[in-house]
């Protein structure tokens, strides 16, 4: 129950491959009494790696590149290595937290991995927030949610989040945003003065 109320926070998860390369996704995750839990929908590498490995990284980066980027093909960002755990954190964060994973619930289509906080790292301040930043995030959680979604749905979503992104928007949040629209559009979905 306790989850139900809990904020998701929405950070970049960098987990390794059964070959040890890293691989860094988007994910909303939630603190319970001071664990994390990650929650990846199956079928994806997440899962499949959390499964294998069971250390991961939180990143919290405000690059809203990493987020848009890991939903149109672009994932090669530079990781430097960890501290206490075998894995990778995007050179980008902020801060990053090195998880080692307790415990798992292998549900249906979601798997609730929790995760016990090794070390924590804080590489630059967090500076406040952007509403351009919050506007990627929200249009690449529609991205990832193109084929279950009515096209008007999207088009409203993108017309009201365009107006941050022209007020606000720096180069790395105009770059984030051509790429999802061009991702939206792809789908079929028209937009309109994007
Ligand atoms: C802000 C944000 C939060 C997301 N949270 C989750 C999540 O909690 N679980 C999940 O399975 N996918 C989530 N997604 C979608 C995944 O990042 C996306 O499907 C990704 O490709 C995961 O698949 P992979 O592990 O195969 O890379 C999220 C996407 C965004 C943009």
């Amino acid at each position: 129950m306790a989850q139900l109320n809990s904020k998701i926070h929405e950070v970049i998860v960098t987990t390794l491959s059964q070959t040890g390369e890293p691989h860094s996704a988007p994910m909303g995750i939630t603190e319970v009494n001071g664990h994390f839990l990650i929650q990846p929908f199956k079928p994806s590498a997440t899962y499949e790696n959390l499964k294998h490995h069971r250390q991961c990284t939180i990143n919290y980066t405000d690059d809203v590149r990493v987020f848009a980027g890991s939903l149109t093909g672009r994932r090669d960002w530079p990781t430097l290595p960890c501290q206490k755990i075998e894995g990778q954190y995007l050179e980008q964060a902020l801060s990053h937290t090195e998880l080692e994973v307790i415990d798992f619930v292998d549900g249906d289509p979601r798997t609730s991995f929790t995760g016990k906080i090794v070390h924590e790292q804080t590489h630059a301040p967090f500076r406040g927030f952007n509403r351009a930043q919050s506007a990627v995030i929200e249009a690449a959680v529609l991205t990832s949610r193109l084929s279950m979604l009515p096209a008007e749905k999207v088009q409203q979503e993108i017309a009201y989040l365009t107006i941050a992104i022209e007020k606000t928007a720096g180069e790395r949040e105009l770059e984030a945003w051509s790429w999802l629209m061009t991702k939206i559009k792809d789908a079929g979905i028209e937009l309109q003065n994007v």
